[in-house]
């Protein structure tokens, strides 16, 4: 693939990222300058030891924690330059985010947990009038990871990888352009894991969407054409390389 021109869109645009964290009078910087940009439907892995950075940055990329200096932009939105509204809505409808560890509401239904964002996404009128569409997406989802039996089961009535397959049925719902992964198989065994990425990366040829996975799993790491390699707080190599200029 050729570098992209500037003024291009990406899926997702990180430039010039830094965070630093203030630890008693100690400065930690953990980020120190990320330059990263995915283009649409490309999966990206991203790989590195343990501190380097990369849960720090996907929590940038994914809007979920301000940067000390640099921009997001996803789906060409600069998602750091909105109102706190404004930006929960793009982080909302234009950013699927999958954790470790699942991250589900215990008291709601598997169903439920996916129809959440779509819930906040709208007003209550504009819910109750799409609820049987969203319901329906939501059911297709569910259904294609496996899950038709167990949409009225809560979190803890599930195990594990179902609970990582209802996460992901939750990240896919506004069908973002970007989903952004921290280890999504790290709490799981490796057969189990390796059945989540069938589906995810299955889900992945049909919808298209870029992603950014994090991952100690070599595994994984390999099913991406591209793989962003971090250490202490910079990306000292990319497999690909035309994006991270
Ligand atoms: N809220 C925080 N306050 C202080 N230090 C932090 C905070 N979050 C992360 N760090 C530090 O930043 C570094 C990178 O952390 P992290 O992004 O979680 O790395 P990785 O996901 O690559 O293991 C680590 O040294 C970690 O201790
Ligand atoms: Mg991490």
């Amino acid at each position: 693939m050729s570098a992209p021109a500037s003024g291009t869109r990406h899926a997702l645009e990180v430039r010039g990222i830094a965070k630093s964290f203030q630890v008693g009078s100690e400065t930690l910087d953990v980020l120190r300058g990320i330059d990263l940009a995915i283009p649409y439907g490309q999966p990206v892995a991203l790989v590195g030891s343990s501190g380097a950075g990369k849960s720090t940055l996907l929590h940038i990329a994914g809007l979920l924690e301000r940067p000390s200096a640099g921009s997001v932009r996803v789906d060409g939105v600069d998602g750091w330059n909105l109102s706190p509204d404004e930006r929960a809505k793009v982080r909302n409808r234009k950013v699927g985010f999958v954790f470790q560890f699942y991250h589900l509401l215990p008291e709601l239904s598997a169903l439920e947990n996916v129809l959440l964002p779509a819930m906040i996404a709208h007003s209550p009128g504009e819910y109750r009038a799409a609820r049987a569409q969203l319901t329906e997406a939501a059911l297709g989802l569910l259904a294609r990871f496996g899950l038709q039996a167990r949409t009225k089961h809560r979190p803890s009535q599930l195990s594990g990888g179902e609970r990582q397959r209802v996460a992901l049925a939750r990240a896919l719902i506004h069908d973002p352009p970007i989903l952004i992964a921290d280890e999504p198989t790290g709490n799981l065994d490796s057969a189990t894991g390796e059945r989540v990425l069938e589906l995810l990366f299955d889900e992945q040829r049909t919808r298209h969407f870029a992603m950014l996975l994090v991952t100690h799993d070599a595994k994984l790491a390999a099913r991406c054409p591209r793989t962003v390699t971090m250490r202490d707080g910079r990306i000292v190599g990319d497999t690909n390389g035309s994006g991270a200029a």
